[in-house]
């Protein structure tokens, strides 16, 4: 349990899917774990599981429809006004499908995280988990970073690394690296509720030292 006194953080949680970080960070919130409490869930696609999950949990939930709208930067006026609606003092990208402008992003400087199906810098962009596989790696994993202009190459914070088995598959790696990704991400929701990681000017201190390297987990092929 968090022994933090300071009031709880406010998220917003942003999704495009299944919303599995999104419901792990919510539950953890809930028990106490998190000193934070899930402010809205924000999706840019209607009928998304993700949504369904947080509405069962009774979590507000938004759909700011990627679809509709006439443009990026009309998605992002809409977008926009319906994260600063809720105040957030963190903005969650938890399976958030959309690429967002340098001017937006810059507008959440240091309040904005995002998780990454890859051992960053490696594989930016999509098919991580094949990607991994096709160049044989022998480690493989997700990222947590602070959200910059630059696609998945804010600074990182927090990675966890797995073995890749001899017989993995896409999908059976993709699944083990998810699983750490639920350990991972609400780990640094929970540094950054309890003060201890801070965004200093575009330098992410942890525990009041500068993080020049993410820290790493590592997990066992099981
Ligand atoms: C995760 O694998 C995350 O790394 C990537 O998108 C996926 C989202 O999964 N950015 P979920 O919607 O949280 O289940």
């Amino acid at each position: 349990m968090s022994t933090s006194t300071r009031p709880p953080l406010r998220l917003a949680i942003l999704i495009s899917g299944r919303g599995s970080n999104m419901a792990t960070i919510a539950r953890e919130c809930r028990q106490q774990r998190i000193a934070a409490t899930v402010n809205v869930v924000i999706s840019d696609r209607p009928g998304v599981a993700g949504i369904t999950t947080a509405q069962d949990m009774g979590l507000e939930t938004q759909v700011v429809s990627w679809k509709t709208a006439v443009d990026r930067a009309a998605f992002e006026l809409a977008l926009g006004q319906v994260i600063d609606t809720h105040s957030p003092d963190l903005v969650v990208l938890a399976g958030f499908m959309r690429v967002l402008s340098g001017p937006f992003v810059e507008r959440y400087a240091g309040r904005m995280i995002n998780i990454h199906p890859s051992l960053l810098p490696k594989y930016t962009g999509l098919h991580t988990h094949r990607r991994a596989l096709e160049a044989r790696d022998a480690e493989h994993g997700a990222s947590v970073h602070f959200v910059t202009p630059e696609l998945d190459g804010g600074p990182l914070i927090l990675q966890s690394q797995v073995p890749v088995k001899a017989d993995d598959t896409e999908s059976t790696l993709a699944a083990r690296v998810q699983a750490t990704e639920h350990v991972i991400y609400p780990r640094v929701v929970a540094w950054i509720a309890d003060g201890r990681l801070k965004w200093n000017e575009g330098h992410p201190l942890l525990d009041g030292k500068p993080l020049s390297k993410p820290v790493v987990e590592h997990f066992d092929a099981s």
